[in-house]
């Protein structure tokens, strides 16, 4: 799958995002290590914390469906920078795949790449 590919496909996903509280939609696509894909958007509620990051939607998904490795995750929302991961989304990222990549797409299409280890340097690993 080429990069472009994974990125049509989080802009599909974020047609499903849910969000009247910020109005601001994203969609996330994870490439799995077995080349399988999910999809996310961002999931808001009246409880405002209790909103879902569309990047969490989508590794939960994978990880409930038995992934645990990942080589990709594309990013896109419909605004004219690109849009980052929030601190949250990526440590959760980092849990399971550290070297990743990041995908992050602004509405024109243009795209930037990070290694995860690059955005979340010095993560929280517990006590090891
Ligand atoms: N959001 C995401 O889904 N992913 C990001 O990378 C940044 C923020 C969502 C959460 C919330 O629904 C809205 O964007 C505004 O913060």
């Amino acid at each position: 799958m080429t990069d472009r590919e994974l990125i049509n496909m989080a802009f599909t996903a974020l047609k499903q995002a849910y969000a009247p509280y910020s109005g601001f939609t994203v969609g996330a696509a994870i490439e799995c290590e077995d080349g399988s894909v999910f999809l996310g958007c961002n999931i808001e509620n009246a409880a405002y914390g209790d909103t879902v990051c569309a990047e969490r939607v989508a590794v939960y998904k994978a990880i409930s469906e038995g992934r645990r490795k990942f080589r990709r995750i594309a990013v896109a929302a419909n605004i004219g920078s690109y849009c980052m991961p929030c601190g949250s989304c990526r440590q959760v990222l980092s849990e399971f795949s550290p070297e990743m990549e990041i995908l992050c797409a602004r509405e024109d299409g243009r795209y930037v790449s990070y290694r995860l280890s690059e955005l979340i340097p010095k993560r929280f690993e517990g006590e090891k």
